[in-house]
């Protein structure tokens, strides 16, 4: 089935109606991934930016050094993000904003981190392109994505609901993150697979 390409202005859209409801789905996705959220998030330290941060759901891992910027197109999602910090009594910098476009200088940052966000992206590549712009070059690019299952049963079932997740709240099932952080150029550290090899947790160096 061919899918209609969504503009931005029209996913921004999307995850406003969707806040209010982003965090029930995300009890589900903790399930596979909590865990992994944790363990990867606290690696971070020094001046970190998350790109796509949602309604925050890592805000609660940072350890407290962190001085943390959050970017997100949707003011809905933002929101969220900024009563859980409040409620963290952690400080942040929540920024509305296009992770293809970052309105940050070169290499302003020690780790940029992207949950569950590249599935999102129009162009995936320029946004990688532009975490490795604003990362300073020993510092650390941290992903935890889902993708296209390593299992043919699963990449099936993933092909079928495709459009359907798509036109809903414009993800894509079947981007291989492994393959987009090759093709922006980065010096892969690690890339570790879970679940049937849908979620990706990758370590980069820019
Ligand atoms: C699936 S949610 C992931 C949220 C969060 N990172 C998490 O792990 O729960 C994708 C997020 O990316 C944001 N987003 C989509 N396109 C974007 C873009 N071009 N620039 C910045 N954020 C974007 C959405 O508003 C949404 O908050």
């Amino acid at each position: 089935m061919r899918i209609s390409r969504l503009s931005k202005e029209e996913i921004r859209k999307k995850y406003d109606s969707f806040s209010k409801m982003y965090d029930y789905s995300e009890i589900f996705f903790n399930l596979f991934i909590g865990r992994a959220r944790r363990k990867m998030i606290s690696k971070a330290s020094g001046k970190v930016l998350e790109i796509g941060i949602g309604t925050g759901s890592n805000i609660k891992y940072y350890p407290y050094n962190c001085t943390l910027t959050g970017i997100d197109l949707s003011e809905g999602m933002l929101n969220i993000a900024r009563r859980k910090a409040e409620k963290l009594g952690k400080k942040l910098n929540l920024i509305k904003g296009d992770a293809e476009n970052l309105p940050f200088k070169n290499g302003e940052f020690d780790y940029v981190i992207d949950t569950l966000g590249l599935c999102t992206y129009p162009d995936p590549i320029k946004a990688l392109k532009e975490m490795k712009r604003v990362c300073r070059k020993s510092g650390r690019i941290l992903l935890l994505e889902h993708g296209a299952s390593n299992s043919k049963f699963v990449r099936r079932l993933q092909a079928r609901r495709e459009s359907k997740q798509y036109s809903l709240i414009g993800c894509h099932l079947m981007r291989n993150p492994e393959e987009l952080v090759g093709k922006a150029g980065f010096k892969i550290a690690s890339c570790e697979r879970k679940f049937s090899g849908i979620f990706y947790i990758i370590e980069a160096g820019v």
